[in-house]
């Protein structure tokens, strides 16, 4: 089969089987409008390391709540923060901000549609520059993302572990991507990763392309894309204190722009290593509870002490501010933060 019949043969299945996405202009729809780079770019932002399940309930958020990149760029940064909590890699949403200011500043609210031009703006990698350029603009650019990799990998029966083969899966991922509708076709194949070329029952029988795949003719595909073994994580402790105003507010703090949870709102807390230091924000009773909070990140898994106080109003605190309840919205929080606040209240009595 030449290159472009993977493509027409992928793109028939696509016209049939497109995932209906809130960003995304379904193929063949009727008023086929072009589609709005804002919300391509935001989709794609929002996707780098998080699930399509996960992001359609964002996107729809910030889309209703900022429809165009100009209100996006006029939003106060601990507005957006607090609407991205939950979703994680923070340096994402900050990113985001410093991205659309530049493009509602520097360039009149229109998205750059080169992929040299996207990859200078803040948060832009290859692949999202590739993604936006794609999807937007229509451009023959190639876009690989994990799905891709698994479907390249598998219909190439390229047995490298994914470190090594990553080249070759670019390359052929390359030859297939066509002059024509290369945006669908961009749209096709991380679809087709995602319902069909799965990680682990692949859906063969319902394939496109499976006349053509050469590790299911080898009957490896399940075993393909072949991965090298990950270092085991390290486990990281820390103290976090709760402590809650006999008025209900709240102490919390806005953590530094840089570093990990970089500018979201959260429970002051001790520093994360093997021999963490205890340090209150203010001094009080502390009682320390029973269980331990636990969250992995990408590099460790982190057991916080969970320290709880109730306090006077007088009382003056050397880290952070007390935050009325009127004000204090749990989902404002990133995960390990609301995870604490859940085990917190019925220490409280809140439940
Ligand atoms: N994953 C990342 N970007 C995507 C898109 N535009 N469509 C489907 N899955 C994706």
């Amino acid at each position: 089969m030449c290159e472009y019949d993977y493509s027409a043969n992928l793109l028939c299945w696509y016209d049939n089987n497109a995932r209906t996405l809130p960003w995304r202009i379904a193929p063949n729809s009727v008023s086929a409008l072009p589609p709005d780079p804002y919300r391509i770019w935001l989709s794609e932002i929002m996707l780098q390391q998080t699930t399509v399940v996960t992001v359609k309930d964002y996107f729809n958020r910030f889309i209703e709540r900022w429809p165009t990149v100009h209100e996006l760029a006029a939003a106060n940064d601990s507005d957006v923060m607090a609407q991205w909590a939950g979703l994680g890699y923070y340096a994402r949403a900050r990113n985001l901000l410093k991205c659309a200011r530049i493009i509602a500043h520097d360039h009149g609210g229109q998205f750059p549609n080169s992929h040299a031009a996207l990859l200078k703006l803040p948060g832009i990698g290859p692949y999202t520059a590739a993604a936006i350029s794609a999807i937007a603009f229509d451009q023959p650019q190639t876009v690989v993302d994990g799905n891709v990799e698994r479907v390249m990998a598998r219909v190439f029966a390229i047995q490298e572990t994914l470190d090594i083969a990553k080249p070759e899966i670019y390359s052929k991922a390359a030859i297939l991507t066509p002059p024509i509708r290369p945006g669908d076709h961009a749209q096709a194949v991380m679809d087709l990763g995602a319902t069909i070329c799965t990680p682990k029952s692949p859906k063969c029988e319902n394939c496109p392309w499976a006349l053509h795949c050469k590790s299911k003719q080898l009957g490896i595909a399940h075993d393909l894309p072949r991965k090298r073994a990950k270092p085991a994580k390290p486990t990281r402790i820390g103290y976090i204190y709760v402590a809650r105003r006999t008025d209900g507010a709240w102490l919390l703090e806005r953590r530094p722009q840089k570093g990990l949870l970089g500018g979201m709102l959260g429970w002051p807390g001790s520093d994360w290593s093997a021999k963490p230091k205890d340090t209150p924000p203010i001094s009080a009773n502390w009682t320390l509870a029973n269980s331990e909070i636990k969250h992995t990140f990408t590099h460790f898994h982190l057991r916080l002490t969970l320290c709880t106080s109730t306090v006077e109003m007088d009382v003056t605190a050397q880290i952070g501010t007390f935050v009325p309840t009127t004000d204090f919205n749990r989902t404002d929080l990133p995960t390990v933060m609301r995870k604490a606040y859940d085990a917190a209240r019925p220490i409280f009595r809140l439940d």
